[in-house]
């Protein structure tokens, strides 16, 4: 099995891509270096279309690591609240120095602890809220096993306009193994991952585009009556 991130053509794609500014390009260098877990560039772009379309006020993203992925939301979008989620300790250090460095910052909630845990609050406090309040842009991007369970919790919290997307659907190609060493290592998140695009893709409510970009997403939104 290939690789996503060994396929020739991410070279290719990386070689256009262009970054917000500078310093997000250092910040991508540097995590790349340090084998930082981040978006791959070509999630970046549709994340960054999809931005554009869109523009969403509050982002809340599940998976924070050094906080690449939030300081792109916070500079793509100057208007734009992010609140992001990490339980890592070594990660919230480093996303917390990240996040004090730069202006774009002072818009970046970080709470820091078990995802589901957040998400438990964070539905106590805004499941009965005002639309103003919930989010209308979401990025799932932490625990492959949880998918479904983030997923559930976000829906209760963000608008009905909103717009869900789940990185790495393609479990770095490991989706595809039936048999061998990848396949035992990674039985649960595979397992539990086919069991969430079958979930999300058999709901009538849900618009669902699933993409082999990068290492997968799948883009969700909720099909509204008219
Ligand atoms: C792929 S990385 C996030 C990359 C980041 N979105 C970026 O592009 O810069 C996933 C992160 O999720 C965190 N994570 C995994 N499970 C989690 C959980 N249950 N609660 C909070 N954070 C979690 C990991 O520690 C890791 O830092």
């Amino acid at each position: 099995m290939k690789y996503v991130r060994d396929i020739p053509f991410k070279k290719f794609v990386d070689s256009h891509h262009r970054a917000v500014d500078e310093d997000l390009a250092e910040l991508r260098r540097s995590n790349e270096e340090e084998s930082v877990p981040l978006i791959f560039t070509e999630t970046e772009e549709i994340l960054g279309l999809l931005l554009g379309l869109t523009h969403p006020s509050r982002i809340l993203e599940i998976g924070t690591a050094h906080g690449y992925s939030s300081l792109f939301f916070a500079k793509k979008l100057p208007e734009a609240h992010i609140t992001t989620i990490e339980r890592n300790p070594v990660m919230v250090e480093a996303a917390r120095a990240e996040f004090a460095s730069r202006k774009e910052g002072e818009r970046i909630d970080f709470r820091t602890g078990d995802a589901s845990e957040i998400l438990d609050e964070l539905v106590c406090r805004l499941a009965d809220a005002d639309d103003s309040e919930k989010f209308d842009f979401v990025f799932i991007d932490a625990a492959k096993s949880h998918y479904r369970e983030f997923f559930e919790a976000a829906e209760r919290i963000c608008t009905k306009d909103a717009i869900i997307v789940c990185d790495n659907i393609l479990l770095n190609g490991w989706i595809l193994e039936a048999e061998g060493s990848a396949a035992r290592r990674h039985r649960t998140s595979i397992k539990y991952m086919k069991k969430f695009l079958d979930y999300i893709s058999d709901r009538d409510d849900l618009e669902v585009s699933i993409l082999t970009g990068a290492d997968g997403l799948a883009i969700i939104r909720f099909i509204n009556e008219k």
